[in-house]
């Protein structure tokens, strides 16, 4: 992994503005006052493995004890609770039946063209059950990968549950993702099985899943995937394969509604998830069965303050781990009720999310900065038409929030009566590691405040060193957690050597570094500054830039390519591409449009890059790398600064400016 420091690691955020909950909201918390989170830390700190023993005993329902909290014996390969033996959609469902919740919902789905449903925990047993049934019938087992390229309706969730209801691995893939993006998904998991939609409404448009799936097969995925299930969504005539295709309610038709959950070992994978890192190649990774539950489930638990009457809804795509966790096996973990809604807000429905909240009388709203940012783009007029007085705590998640959003979050959408948790995370914690626990911790806007209980963060300098407070730096996790990724799929060296021994280590000690700058003040509030390796962050979603160069250079016109993120007053970044061409091709805005779905294509649209610039040559050092500082320059648009003289050829500076 290369370090850039795009994000100016130094660059000092400053924010005196603090927020404190209301009285009225810390009475009622799980953890009402800043001295009673700080015992909690402590005792953490002080007997982790007791801490951790503690919790996992009272939150997960167990078929057989565990002996011992944390194997550290093959670090970083960290083993927790590993005897223990349990199942999550049994922790998830089964045991809230038994406490008499079988009559509470549990999950309310709202569509995009406007039909809803909900189900309780019962129903939600049943339709999971007979899914489990249904996979089991067409050949399913323990360990097998099944992806699950779905649009947001309920059976993703039920495919979710059913999975890990048979102890199979469930590989999630974002319905945006193009089919490329799904090959090598279904690739390097070895998918044997496909579940997947007729299609999908995003945006008063209907998205083609099926046909998306033909083509990942057609295209090299065939070898390996030996089923596809098809849910009956959108009711368009679709391409069957007889002999490999099956609609979702002829399988699960006559299934049993009762499915024996499968007895797993903590340590049994749970799921894969493919997140961009800084190559080309997205990684898979893995999260196993009781670390996860007990990390997903507490944060849960401690962040969102859940009582037994909240609405809770999370706006994040069940495709990514936001989704995971807080849309599925968080909220289901603790008997709440989750929502989750198929839309987005859209130009025939700028008030869609307000409509939802007004509808189902959501108490607890989590959703991206971006989205506040484009809300607050189209103004207050919009949010201001409807009740959302029943909001009672909002959260965001995915990107550094700026305090201008987060005042305006605060104030017209939380009428300033809502305490805010900004949630820093990422694919690879499992669960939330940074946030402020809302009845006990007075905010600062833009700032993700405090490490969780049990999570020990720091800033270091490139060579492992503490830095003062106030001073930017890498952020690391010094000790390992219960909902840590074990592995990347099929590359553990990798994930030894880039999570956890990029920096030199101290006393034999591993530490986790995240892959984002940050900055701790002299109060000890934590400020995310961004990633500081190649990765960038467009509304949130986190993309490689030697994905989308890849992407670039498979197009036959494209000799070189150099993607760089842009700052973008929405999206927090958007993504510009430099590119140079091969001999017989000549620049046109044709070709650069040919270009940008040639990216949509490959990775899906999500990645499609904002602007292109063609140009002969790209500035590079002596030794051939290309100078990313310079195009960060060119693509912003700000003055080239910094130390040029390792450039090659200085009259491409001239040239690039030209044609930018
Ligand atoms: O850069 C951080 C940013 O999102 C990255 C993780 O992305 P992903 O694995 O896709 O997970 C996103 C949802 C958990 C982080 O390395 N990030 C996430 N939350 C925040 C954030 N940056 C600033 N503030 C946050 N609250």
């Amino acid at each position: 992994m290369t370090l850039n420091k795009k994000n100016s690691i130094n660059n000092i955020l400053e924010e005196s503005r603090i927020f404190p909950p209301s009285k009225e909201f810390s009475k009622n918390a799980l953890i009402k006052d800043f001295k009673e989170l700080i015992k909690l830390k402590e005792a953490a700190k002080k007997d982790s493995n007791k801490f951790w023993d503690d919790y996992a005993k009272s939150e997960i329902d167990w078929f057989e004890p565990y002996q011992t909290v944390l194997d550290d014996k093959n670090a970083p390969f960290f083993k927790w609770f590993p005897e223990g033996k349990l199942n999550i959609s049994y922790n998830c469902i089964d045991r809230h039946i038994k406490n008499g919740l079988s009559d509470k919902t549990a999950l309310i789905w709202q569509g995009e063209p406007g039909d809803d449903k909900t189900f309780t925990y019962s129903e939600l047993l049943e339709e999971v059950c007979k899914t489990a049934n249904g996979l089991k019938s067409i050949g399913v087992k323990k360990g097998d990968l099944v992806c699950i390229y779905m649009p947001m309706i309920p059976e993703a969730m039920f495919a979710m549950l059913a999975c890990a209801r048979i102890g199979a691995q469930h590989s999630v893939v974002f319905g945006g993702f193009s089919s490329e993006s799904l090959k090598e998904r279904l690739i390097d998991g070895n998918a044997k099985f496909v579940i997947t939609a007729d299609g999908g409404y995003r945006k008063d448009k209907e998205i083609e899943l099926k046909n998306a799936v033909d083509l990942a097969l057609e295209a090299g995925a065939n070898e390996i995937v030996e089923k596809v299930i098809v849910v009956q969504r959108i009711k368009k005539e679709i391409y069957m394969d007889s002999s490999r295709d099956l609609w979702w309610h002829e399988l699960l038709q006559n299934q049993d509604k009762w499915c024996e959950p499968e007895i797993m070992n903590s340590e049994d994978r749970l799921f894969v998830l493919y997140t961009s890192g800084s190559t080309g190649k997205p990684k898979g990774v893995v999260h196993t069965t009781a670390g996860y539950n007990l990390w997903s489930h507490l944060t849960f638990k401690w962040v969102f303050d859940i009582k037994k009457d909240d609405i809770y809804w999370c706006t994040a795509d069940v495709g990514w781990i936001t989704g995971h966790s807080y849309i599925v096996y968080g909220p289901l973990s603790n008997g709440a009720t989750t929502l989750m809604y198929e839309g987005v807000p859209r130009a025939s429905n700028l008030g869609a999310f307000w409509e939802v909240i007004q509808k189902y009388k959501v108490t607890i709203f989590y959703t991206a900065p971006t989205a506040i940012r484009s809300f607050m783009k189209s103004g207050r007029e919009i949010p201001d038409k409807y009740d959302l007085s029943s909001l009672r705590l909002l959260g965001t998640v995915g990107e550094p929030i700026n305090p201008e959003a987060w005042i305006w979050y605060k104030n017209v959408i939380g009428k300033d009566k809502c305490p805010i948790v900004d949630t820093w995370w990422q694919t690879e914690t499992g669960g939330i590691m940074v946030s402020p626990l809302p009845g006990a911790v007075n905010a600062k806007p833009g700032s993700a405040t405090f490490s969780l209980p049990g999570i020990e963060v720091s800033i270091v300098n490139k060579d492992g060193e503490e830095v003062n407070s106030n001073e930017g730096g890498y952020l690391i996790v010094k000790k390992p957690w219960p909902g840590m990724m074990r592995t990347i799929h099929g590359d553990p060296d990798r994930f030894k050597k880039s999570y956890w021994e990029f920096f030199p280590m101290k006393d034999k000690k591993y530490v986790y570094f995240a892959g984002d700058g940050a900055r701790i003040d002299s109060d000890g509030y934590l400020w995310i500054m961004g990633r500081v390796d190649d990765v960038i962050s467009v509304s949130g979603h986190r993309l490689g830039t030697m994905e989308i160069e890849s992407a670039l250079v498979s197009h036959e016109s494209v000799a070189e390519a150099a993607v760089v993120g842009r700052k973008d007053s929405i999206k927090g970044e958007s993504i510009v591409a430099f590119v140079s061409l091969e001999k017989n091709f000549q620049k046109s805005l044709n070709l650069i449009n040919e270009l940008k779905q040639h990216v949509v294509n490959e990775i899906g649209i999500i990645a499609k890059p904002e602007k292109i610039i063609i140009s002969d040559a790209l500035p590079k050092t002596r030794s051939g790398k290309i100078m990313r500082r310079i195009l960060r320059s060119l693509a912003s648009g700000q003055k080239i600064s910094g130390d040029i003289s390792t450039l090659e050829d200085s009259s491409v500076l001239e040239k690039l400016k030209e044609d930018s």
